[in-house]
């Protein structure tokens, strides 16, 4: 290897646009030639954290990680440490204050501008740049090579709903919609590396809106149609969804396209009126119900994750009941869960939190018990069924038997003594053991 390399490392936090941007990063200092990447934080020469500031000491966590590569930097002043993400977008240079030793602070709009930042900053003072240039990010995405069958592709960014208790709106910056053009050619490339499943990306998916230069309008249900019009695209994945855009036109999709999982997360949050209006969601249970049973109609073997957020003000005994009645009404398969944290600047910070840990801890714990209940019948229902699986990786060095993904979620190992990975095939599930199912073939797709 080229000894004038200069090795990056990445360290990672919070959810999948975060790793998507990671992954951005990467394809983007590795295309300059200087740059290859490690795994090892301690041979780099570059550090990178790219944060995420979705709940509680996450500025706590940021300042001990940076403590802990400061001993490396003591060593090696020439050592450049940048972190991204957003908490550097929530706090900016307050962290320079506090951690003298970090040499670029960069934005979730701004990480294609790294190579650059690494640049100037060889040859002068620490760089902020924590702006949000529409789009600007969007045009510097190049696609990795050698990727998976399953990959996912950002396709809106931001968010303006405002719930209460969010800071996304703060860190993410407003909804901004990819053209819809560079989506699909970006889909159709990957394609051509072998991917069979796109999950689409976005904080609020359903808000997706673009025009093209020729005044074409897309919204989500168009764009869905569109990708699955692509052939070799066989499945579609979508994240976060979010009930207060989840229109008809969106469910009428569901008709019409197989391509999309009959699987959808679509976060409820809380199942008490009261408290997703303190939350200001703009929905009610019974919109939401109503929103499921359109799918169900559509899709009468949908399963349907959610987030929920246990504990926030206010909420009582009562409400609380509400939510574990909608976790068995809607049979719940799945979901992120988490205890209430008041986030710096936003509306729901200044609201008094009356319920004390241990009591928050016991409802998410008696929430969670639940939903992995639901989750375990969900899956003993797949015994003697039929199911279809893509094939993503071997399972032993043998190289007969396959792990496979179920439209659901749930692994599957099936034997082959051809090979199968990145095929789409037809499975009877003939066992289930510690939640990984073992199926055999019945009919393998092209
Ligand atoms: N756009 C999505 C949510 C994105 S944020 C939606 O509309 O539902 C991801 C999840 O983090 C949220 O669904 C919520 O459950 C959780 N979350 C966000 N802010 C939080 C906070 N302050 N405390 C606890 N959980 C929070
Ligand atoms: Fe956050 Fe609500 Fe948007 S949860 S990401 S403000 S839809």
């Amino acid at each position: 290897m080229n000894q004038n390399y200069k090795k990056f490392y990445i360290k990672t936090w919070g959810c999948q646009m975060n790793e998507y941007d990671s992954l951005m990063i990467t394809n983007i200092l590795k295309q300059n030639k200087k740059y290859t990447t490690t795994n090892l934080f301690y041979e780099a020469d570059i550090l990178i954290l790219n944060t995420c500031s979705i709940r509680e000491k996450a500025y706590e966590k940021l300042f001990h990680q940076l403590g802990r590569w400061k001993i490396l930097k003591e060593n090696n002043p020439n050592i450049i440490i940048a972190v991204g993400g957003c908490v550097a977008n929530q706090e900016g240079k307050n962290i320079l204050k506090r951690a003298k030793h970090i040499d670029i602070i960069f934005g979730t709009q701004t990480l294609h501008r790294l190579p650059d930042m690494i640049n100037q900053r060889i040859k002068k003072k620490p760089i902020i740049d924590i702006t949000f240039p529409k789009l600007e990010k969007f045009k510097n995405i190049l696609i990795p090579k050698n990727i998976n069958y399953s990959t996912s592709i950002s396709i809106m960014e931001g968010c303006n709903k405002y719930c209460s208790f969010c800071i996304v709106p703060y860190t993410r910056g407003r909804e901004i919609s990819r053209p819809f053009h560079d989506i699909l050619y970006e889909i159709s490339r990957l394609v051509d590396q072998g991917v069979k499943e796109i999950t689409l990306l976005g904080q609020n998916v359903n808000s997706y809106y673009s025009i093209d230069e020729n005044g074409k309008k897309c919204r989500f249900s168009k764009l869905l149609q569109l990708i699955s019009h692509i052939k070799k695209i066989k499945r579609i994945r979508f994240i976060t969804s979010n009930p207060m855009d989840f229109n008809d036109d969106i469910i009428n999709i569901y008709y019409n396209t197989p391509k999309i999982v009959s699987f959808l997360h679509l976060p409820i949050q809380s199942g008490s009126n009261r408290i997703l209006k303190l939350m200001k969601r703009p929905y009610s249970i019974r919109k939401y119900k109503e929103i499921i049973n359109k799918l169900i109609l559509a899709r009468p073997n949908i399963q349907i994750s959610s987030d929920f957020i246990v504990g926030f003000p206010g909420e009582t005994a009562h409400d609380f009941q509400k939510t574990m009645n909608i976790i068995s009404d809607i049979n719940f398969d799945m979901s992120f869960s988490f205890i209430y944290s008041p986030r710096p600047g936003t509306p729901a910070s200044k609201l008094k939190d009356n319920i004390n840990m241990t009591e928050k801890k016991i409802r998410l714990n008696i929430l969670q018990n639940q939903i992995k209940k639901q989750a375990k019948k969900w899956t003993s229902k797949m015994l003697n069924s039929h199911q279809t699986i893509l094939v993503e990786k071997y399972f032993n060095k043998n190289k007969n038997k396959f792990l496979g993904k179920t439209e659901n979620n749930r692994t599957v190992i099936v034997k082959s003594n051809n090979n199968i990975l990145g095929k789409l095939i037809k499975v009877y599930i003939t066992q289930i053991k510690n939640n990984i199912l073992k199926g055999k073939i019945i009919y393998k797709y092209l």
